[in-house]
């Protein structure tokens, strides 16, 4: 598969500061990509080279195979972006900022107009009055306007700033909606480590304007530290299982058995626990924290 988004080293310099420093990734069709980083790491910045508000010092942005600095026109359609706040008659009904847009805007037909309503749930709003329509509303009318045109590579600086929990979910799911039912790539920034982990599919750690990491959430979560057995007999349970495992590093707390243990074995363990007609009365996977893991890559002195 071809990715929707290349950066190739990417650098930026402002003056004599240099504000990205040799910036590579990749992101493919339907999924969700995050750029972390505490405020002033280069999420912005980033944003706006590859959606050609700012040059780029050297590198390349590619998206969809096209070079930006080759074709800008040719490979900026296939994007949709909320960079700033996204600019809204707020006089005027949702409906007629849409028709406003879609009028600068070549191919939008009024079909389109009402799928992309459809898509963000403002259909029973979108009559009335921007002024009248809560943060959440506002954002998702700005995300309907931003996927407009059909594009194929959706970049939201901060999608969630300044929204409630209510209105972070909504973005979220609307965000994973998009991803996987229409096949968008989706990035999105955001300076909230457990907005990532909740949103996206992977996501890059940026750090003064370095990449640290690149991380897929999938893989972080089966990142186990030890699997807790609460089971009885528990002398029983311990000869099982050391016999199972001669190797194993095996705890015995009030809690129960705590077992270092690959993910993959859980389910093998608990059935030989069943046959060897030990009760069990839970099972918990003690995993390492992504903040814990956070901390071990960014070398613990930057939380995020
Ligand atoms: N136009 C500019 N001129 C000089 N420095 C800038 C400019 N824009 C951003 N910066 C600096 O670049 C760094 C990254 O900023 P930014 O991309 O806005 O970070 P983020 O979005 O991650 O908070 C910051 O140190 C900021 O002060
Ligand atoms: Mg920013």
């Amino acid at each position: 598969m071809n990715p929707l988004l290349q950066l190739k080293h990417v650098r930026k310099e402002i003056g004599r500061k240099t504000i990205i420093h040799d910036l590579s990734l990749e992101v493919f069709a339907g999924e969700v990509f995050g750029l972390l980083g505490p405020n002033g790491a280069g999420k912005t910045t980033t944003i706006r080279m590859i959606v050609g508000l700012m040059g780029i010092t050297s590198g390349e942005v590619l998206i969809n195979g096209i070079s930006i600095a080759r074709d800008f026109e040719k490979a900026i359609q296939h994007v949709g972006a909320i960079v700033e706040n996204p600019e809204m008659y707020k006089f005027l009904t949702g409906y007629q900022n849409l028709i406003h847009y879609a009028r600068m805007t070549t191919g939008v037909t009024e079909e389109r107009i009402d799928e992309v309503v459809q898509l963000v749930g403002l259909e029973h709003r979108i009559h009335d009055k921007v002024k009248t329509y809560s943060l959440g509303m506002r954002q998702r009318l700005g995300l309907a306007q931003a996927l407009l045109h059909r594009p194929s590579l959706l970049i939201l600086d901060e999608p969630t700033n300044g929204l409630d929990p209510a209105g972070i979910r909504e973005i979220r799911d609307y965000l994973r909606k998009l991803a996987r039912e229409e096949g968008l790539a989706i990035i999105v920034s955001s300076h909230l480590l457990t907005e990532m982990e909740m949103m996206c599919d992977r996501f890059a750690i940026i750090q003064h304007g370095k990449l640290v990491t690149i991380e897929s959430v999938q893989e972080l979560s089966k990142q186990i530290e030890k699997v807790l057995f609460t089971v009885e007999p528990v002398e029983k349970a311990l000869q099982l299982i050391q016999t199972r495992y001669p190797h194993i590093n095996i705890t015995h707390t009030d809690q129960g058995i705590e077992i270092p243990l690959d993910y993959k074995e859980i389910p093998n363990l608990t059935a030989a626990l069943v046959d060897g007609q030990i009760n069990i009365y839970g099972i918990q996977v003690l995993a390492k924290s992504l903040e814990e893991r956070f901390l071990e890559m960014t070398g613990g002195n930057e939380i995020v």
